[in-house]
């Protein structure tokens, strides 16, 4: 069966286990993006392997293209301009066997592309990178593709003895060691699965596209040049876009010159890469992205940080309103749910998971049910004759009223030709829930950081 596994059920397998650290730990705690090596043993690591080249090629064939395509114009430096918004692409990861959102950054001076995985979740951007050349190793040429910081006039590494390295970025896993004063402040990030990133902060440029069709460069923005990205967590893109709200994260930094806001709008999460939206920071409407109806609900700044948390009411399928304790929602207490990009399947806590299966299973009884083992996906069934317009709609109630009723194929999940599941994982209680990017797909979300609101809206993104 390994052998002949189809690609989409892979994808799957893929992006389940980027959700795993929330299922297993507790909210605040870093968790991880990607995590292949939890990839259930049957279905074998050749294949994974094999795989893999696939999508390296991939993106070095992009890359390639985006550099011809890429021809400079002259970056537009105003703080003042009041109407510019800053955008960058993003498109699914699926054709790279991910369920995470890419985009491109421009890095450095001169700008260097780099295809990050975007993150609410995340608040330190950080790319492989190459910082100093070091021995025998300095004349050979890079197979894989890195920032090359040391070729960028505007990297600055912040000194190991400052006092951000020393307490400010200790929360972003700063390393101590300091042989000398000006020696670059370096971190650590481990992840469960034995892959891990090594490398150093530093102060850079990142130069945004403006709707007009200019440049605008942001400057000092903290990023992390991985030296080492060990693992094959962190094959499909070249780093993290960290979106979160923290004082070192791009998003609030990005958002300080643009108007205080950012959004995305989600493309089908199975489209190819040929298929893209934008991130934007700043004012969406020039960016011409037509969503149907904005909806606004309070944006929980500060509370599980950096995620971006959202005050639930509850949640009804086919119009009826699930007995989920008020606890399981509650910001203040144990419980709460967040939205976000870096984690594809819905996570609920047992007391909200165990009534929303429920009451979708009861529309699927007529399917057969299958026995799959596709890592946290309960209920998979042959898809032969389903027709989600039978299946009641879930809807997610704010407390102040908003809400938000995502398409049937947003929780009734594509796993494999001719079996869907249902898209959600179980979370211990207590612990948040996490709306995930795959039910976030088809709209647009806009995160007001100012006016601490979260707009969204259905739209196909162009
Ligand atoms: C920047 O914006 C200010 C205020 O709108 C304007 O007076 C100034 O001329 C602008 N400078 C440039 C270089 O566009
Ligand atoms: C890095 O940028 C911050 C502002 O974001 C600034 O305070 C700091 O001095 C800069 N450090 C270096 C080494 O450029
Ligand atoms: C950012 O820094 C300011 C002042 O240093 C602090 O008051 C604030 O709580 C920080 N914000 C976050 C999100 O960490
Ligand atoms: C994307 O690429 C596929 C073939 O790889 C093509 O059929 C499709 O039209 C392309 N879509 C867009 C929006 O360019
Ligand atoms: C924005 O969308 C409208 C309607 O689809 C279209 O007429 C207009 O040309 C678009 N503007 C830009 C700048 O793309
Ligand atoms: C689903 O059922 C149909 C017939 O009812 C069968 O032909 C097909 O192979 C089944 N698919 C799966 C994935 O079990």
């Amino acid at each position: 069966m390994a052998v002949s596994m189809p690609y989409p059920l892979l994808f799957i397998v893929f992006l389940l286990f980027i959700i795993a650290d929330f299922v297993n730990g507790h909210p605040g705690v870093k968790y991880q993006l990607i995590r292949r090596h939890d990839l259930h043993p049957k279905w074998g690591l050749r294949q994974l392997v094999h795989s893999d080249m696939i999508r390296v090629g991939a993106i070095s064939r992009k890359v390639r293209r985006q550099v011809r395509e890429d021809r400079y114009e002259p970056a537009c430096n105003n703080g003042s301009r009041e109407h510019s918004s800053g955008e960058l692409p993003m498109h699914s990861g699926a054709d790279y066997g991910v369920g995470l959102y890419l985009v491109k950054l421009r890095v450095g001076s001169p700008a260097q592309k780099v295809v990050l995985i975007a993150d609410t979740g995340s608040d330190l951007t950080w790319s492989k990178c190459r910082y100093k050349c070091r021995g025998a190793r300095c004349g050979r040429r890079q197979r894989r593709r890195v920032f090359r910081a040391d070729r960028s006039s505007s990297f600055r590494t912040l000194p190991c003895s400052s006092t951000t390295c020393k307490t400010d970025l200790a929360n972003l896993f700063s390393l101590s060691r300091c042989p000398s004063p000006l020696d670059p402040c370096s971190y650590d990030y481990r992840y469960s699965d034995g892959s891990a990133t090594l490398g150093v902060f530093a102060n850079e440029t990142v130069t945004f596209s403006l709707a007009n069709r200019r440049k605008a460069r942001l400057h000092d923005v903290l990023v992390g040049c991985s030296e080492s990205a060990r693992g094959q967590s962190f094959v499909a893109a070249d780093g993290v876009m960290g979106l979160g709200y923290s004082n070192y994260s791009l998003a609030v930094k990005a958002a300080g010159r643009f108007g205080g806001k950012f959004s995305y709008c989600l493309v089908d999460h199975l489209s190819p890469k040929n298929v893209s939206s934008y991130l934007i920071f700043g004012s969406h409407k020039e960016v011409n992205i037509s969503v149907v109806r904005i909806r606004y609900t309070e944006l929980v700044l500060g509370v599980i940080n950096p995620f971006y948390a959202v005050n639930v009411k509850g949640i009804s399928v086919g119009s009826i309103m699930l007995d989920i304790p008020a606890e399981v929602w509650d910001l203040n207490g144990v419980g709460g749910a967040i939205v976000d990009s870096g984690t594809s399947l819905t996570v609920l806590t047992q007391p909200a998971y165990q009534p929303v299966m429920a009451a979708l299973r009861q529309s699927l009884l007529g399917f057969k049910r299958l026995d799959l083992d596709i890592g946290p996906l309960e209920y998979c069934f042959n898809s032969t004759g389903f027709d989600a317009a039978t299946v009641p709609r879930l809807v997610l109630h704010f407390v102040d009223g908003a809400r938000f009723e995502p398409p049937v194929k947003s929780y009734v999940i594509d796993a494999a030709p001719g079996v869907k599941c249902l898209g959600f994982a179980a979370a211990a209680w207590p612990g948040a829930s996490v709306v995930g990017n795959i039910m976030q797909q088809n709209h647009f979300w806009e995160f007001d950081l100012g006016k601490s609101r979260l707009g969204f809206g259905t739209s196909s993104c162009v």
